[in-house]
């Protein structure tokens, strides 16, 4: 804004002399000098334009200037103009000029001293300019504060209706944590209303095992502006509980301060029960192998007794009773060796090979593992330079890579880097054509006394975490494909990784599962 607009300055006398000497006055304050002859043109003017000072003359034939003065102080538009009535100094004048209360009003006295006159004028026509342009501030700000509110209102709005069409439950809090809006989904899940849900109120959602723990968590959260992030089961309007991965974040103004959560409640349940069926049949798999392995370790002794039983049965050494007990003998041990060839048949895979994509078996446990992934804070390297094709069955060989990729990831949880690589190769003992797996991992390393004993069955660092049979299964399996299973462990100031490699021949000349392959390892 420019300060120096000039301003109206309405200058009202009937006698034209007197005008011409305001006006020569006046002049170079630089202001629009306006002149009306009487009362009424005065009157007209400031109803057209704005007048920012009115220079009246007290006494003039049609209306004097007290008389005007009032008419223009009755209207609302004029209640603030400010008014210099030129007069003869009487008393009874000036005391009539202090009676007007409301209003800017002033007096010079005749002979108009021109400076004083000057200078009277331009006090009130600053006064003026400072007005108009506080009003005008006040007006743009008062513009951009709806303009503002509209803003954020319709970006609220889309907001919300975006929220509404995310497959989550999401909900918004106050910078204290209470929440006071949820998506529809929120609604169509949990079959609650706002009043019942609003504040602290979703406490009826949760279940009672685990509210503590979540409302605890929460309010940490909220107290030290971290994210938050949980898992919980939420009750559905149906009343059954299913699981969410819930988190929220602040949000924060220009200055930093939290003002909102937003937060979301994601669907796990479906994942998580695909993690554990895959954790227990990974658990029954290697339960079965190691039946299997058993089994096959009692079948050959087994073998052997009931030869020996078959021979004494009709022994003529043995008189009626011995040889009553050692029929007893001899049809408990069928029923024993029965039990044993069922076991090693379960064991089995009873279909036969396949061509299996080590590239879509890596991807698939990749994905299943995911999630731990991103919670570990482990970031996946990984490059397949073919599809890895194999012959052979994919959850035996899944279950090597699952292995494998367990251990690096277990060994890395504080996070770390998870490095896959598939490409053509060759054995190295006898040149034959195949596939190679490496997988790398930036975690704690096998210390040097362990090197040895890491492929033993029942060995395991974890504790009560650990089978111990990881390794020594996958082994077993590699070696039924005519592969090997080879490690390096590397621990200095400068590195630290802890590479497998897997080599598998692209055609395995054995493929058909045999247990004594397995007892190799
Ligand atoms: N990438 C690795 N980094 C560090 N140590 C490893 C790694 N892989 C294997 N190990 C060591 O080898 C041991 C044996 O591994 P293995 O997979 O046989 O059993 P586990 O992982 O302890 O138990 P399970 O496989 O049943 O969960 C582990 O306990 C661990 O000490
Ligand atoms: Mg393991």
């Amino acid at each position: 804004m420019t300060p120096n607009i000039p301003v109206n300055i309405l200058m009202v006398d009937d006698q034209p002399g007197k005008l011409l000497s305001y006006e020569a006055i006046l002049n170079p304050l630089g202001e629009n000098l306006i002149k009306a002859n009487s009362g009424r043109e005065a009157l007209e003017l400031l109803l057209k334009s704005k007048i920012a000072v009115v220079l009246m003359d007290v006494s003039m034939p049609d209306i004097d200037g007290f008389q005007l003065a009032d008419m223009i102080r009755e209207h609302p538009r004029f209640q603030k103009t400010a008014i210099i009535f030129i007069s003869a100094v009487h008393l009874t004048d000036v005391d009539r000029i202090k009676g007007y209360e409301r209003g800017a009003v002033d007096y010079i006295s005749v002979p108009v001293i021109p400076e004083l006159l000057r200078a009277k004028v331009s006090v009130f026509a600053e006064l003026y300019r400072k007005t108009q342009q506080l009003e005008k501030l006040n007006r743009e700000l008062e513009e951009r504060v709806a303009a503002r509110t509209e803003e954020l209102r319709e970006s609220e709005s889309q907001f919300r209706s975006l929220a509404n069409s995310i497959p989550q439950l999401a909900w918004m809090a106050e910078a204290g944590g209470s929440i006071f809006w949820y998506n529809q989904r929120w609604y169509d899940y949990t079959g609650t209303t706002l009043e019942q849900v609003k504040g602290w109120g979703w406490d009826i959602v949760h279940h009672p095992d685990h509210l503590h723990k979540v409302a605890e968590k929460y309010r940490q959260s909220v107290a030290t502006g971290e994210p938050w992030e949980d898992t919980f089961p939420l009750r559905g309007q149906d009343g059954n509980y299913r699981w969410f991965l819930s988190r929220a974040l602040p949000i924060r103004d220009v200055n930093g301060k939290i003002v909102r959560w937003f937060g979301t409640n994601t669907d796990i349940t479906d994942r998580k029960l695909a993690e554990e069926a895959l954790v227990k049949s990974e658990r029954l798999a290697a339960m079965g192998r190691l039946a299997g392995i058993i089994a096959h370790e009692i079948n050959n002794p087994l073998e052997a007794i009931s030869n020996a039983f078959y021979l004494l049965r009709d022994h003529p050494s043995l008189d009626e009773e011995a040889r009553y007990y050692s029929k007893l003998a001899e049809e408990e041990l069928a029923r024993v060796a029965h039990i044993t060839k069922q076991t090693l048949s379960f064991y089995r895979e009873s279909q036969r090979p396949v061509a299996v994509s080590l590239a879509e078996v890596l991807e698939n446990v990749i994905e299943l593992q995911s999630r731990k992934l991103q919670v570990s804070g482990i970031s996946v390297d990984k490059r397949f330079y073919t599809r890895g094709l194999v012959q052979g069955y994919p959850v035996e060989l899944k279950q090597v890579f699952l292995n494998l990729i367990a251990n690096a990831m277990q060994a890395m949880p504080d996070g770390g880097r998870l490095r896959l690589r598939l490409g053509q190769s060759k054995d190295r003992r006898n040149g034959r054509e195949g596939v190679r797996v490496s997988i790398c991992d930036t975690g704690g390393g096998i210390l040097p006394e362990h090197a040895k004993r890491i492929f033993e069955p029942f060995f395991s660092t974890k504790d009560t975490k650990g089978t111990g049979l990881g390794l020594w299964i996958s082994k077993g399996i590699v070696q039924k494909y005519e592969g090997t299973i080879r490690f390096r462990s590397i621990r200095n100031r400068h590195v630290r990784a802890t590479c497998f490699s897997v080599f598998i021949p692209a055609v395995s000349a054995s493929v058909t599962p045999k247990v004594s392959a397995a007892l190799v390892a």
